[in-house]
């Protein structure tokens, strides 16, 4: 592994290897307190974070390592215009990881192809979100001993909640998982997400109650519907609080049944739910900073890449979807993967028409 972009970019013994190192580390702590002595992370936050950001910071200094960069590009050269690749050139210049959360989806990617240092992506838009899939997938193997066999019920934001594409892709890497997929039609999975789990021969069903399936199911992942991914306000207000799961709605659920919701809440999980046993979102929101740990000890200290492969300038975006990184930085090249015959965006997986 060389940069953390997208869950698939981890084979399955490299996740068991990072888990492992996550759990020596919640059990033995004291052995890794050196572990990123003399090591630099660079934080840049260009969107608003708590769990991610902080438990980064928090990753870096259990580990004996520094962090410097910002939580608000207006305080950098970011407010200058500066460009995504230029700053990613001056930063990892300065330090020995990267950790990029932007609201422009593929700009991890992006980053990836400028960076002389691994590159880790903290959130990029309503696309992937591999660092919180970690938490996840921490918490559910801390919890119940593993993944295969469960059966998971994603409720929300199925459409912008990138913590939910990024889990999706995880769970490609385990055995029997089946999916309940439980959101309004605005809000169901982009298609290229549901192009991957007909590809990986992934069972799932779409459907918009959540009161009715929440007895066959191990795992209920909640989420927040993604207010600052809707062009038009009124269609939040509309969608918002479409989900509730409250204390009462569990009754039905199973008792070892695990609630998890990757945070902030708004009003998806009503509070009564917290003093239940089956909530674990504080307690997956803890395992988040493990895990971070785990792979930082092992990004930090990869050889420098001092060598970086020239990258053909692009001139206009083969990519339409708006918030692609490459609407606007012009300068990426016009990457295409295929799959299945039809062509994607390599930045933001968008299908190519
Ligand atoms: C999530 C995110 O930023 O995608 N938060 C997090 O990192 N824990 C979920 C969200 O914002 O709804």
């Amino acid at each position: 592994m060389r940069h953390l972009i997208d869950f698939g970019d981890l084979t399955r013994e490299e996740w068991d290897e990072l888990y492992h190192r996550a759990s020596r580390i919640m059990d033995v702590p004291a052995q890794f307190t050196d572990a990123c002595h003399g090591k630099i992370a660079a934080n840049l936050f260009y969107e608003p974070s708590t769990r991610t950001n902080f438990s980064f910071q928090t990753a870096m200094m259990r580990l004996g390592g520094n962090f410097f960069g910002f939580s608000d590009p207006n305080s950098s050269s970011v407010s200058k215009g500066e460009s995504l690749k230029d700053t990613i050139k001056m930063v990892s210049g300065y330090s020995d990881v990267v950790v990029l959360r932007t609201p422009w989806e593929g700009s991890a990617k992006a980053a990836s192809l400028y960076s002389h240092v691994p590159v880790i992506n903290a959130g990029d838009g309503g696309h992937m979100h591999p660092t919180q899939t970690m938490a996840d997938l921490t918490t559910i193997t801390r919890l119940r001993g593993g993944v295969d066999g469960l059966t998971f019920g994603l409720c929300g934001d199925l459409k912008n909640g990138r913590t939910v594409h990024s889990l999706i892709k995880a769970l490609a890497k385990f055995r029997d998982v089946k999916f309940i997929l439980i959101s309004p039609e605005e809000l169901a999975l982009p298609e290229y997400m549901r192009a991957f789990l007909t590809e990986n021969g992934m069972p799932f069903v779409e459907v918009t109650s959540m009161e009715e399936y929440i007895p066959q199911l191990d795992v209920l992942y909640m989420t927040r519907v993604q207010q600052e991914r809707f062009a038009d306000p009124a269609d939040y207000e509309r969608l918002r609080g479409v989900y509730v799961l409250t204390r009462k709605k569990l009754t039905s659920a199973k008792p070892d049944m695990l609630v998890l919701h990757p945070l902030p809440r708004v009003d998806e999980i009503t509070v009564d739910v917290d003093d239940d046993p089956r909530a674990a979102y504080f307690q997956q929101a803890r395992f988040g900073m493990f895990a971070r740990m785990a792979l930082l000890a092992d990004l930090a200290h990869q050889p420098r890449f001092e060598q970086i492969d020239a990258v053909e300038i692009g001139t206009k975006p083969v990519c339409s979807n708006p918030r692609c990184i490459t609407q606007t930085d012009r300068y990426l090249p016009p990457l295409v993967k295929k799959n299945a015959g039809k062509d994607y965006c390599a930045f933001c997986d968008a299908q190519l028409r």
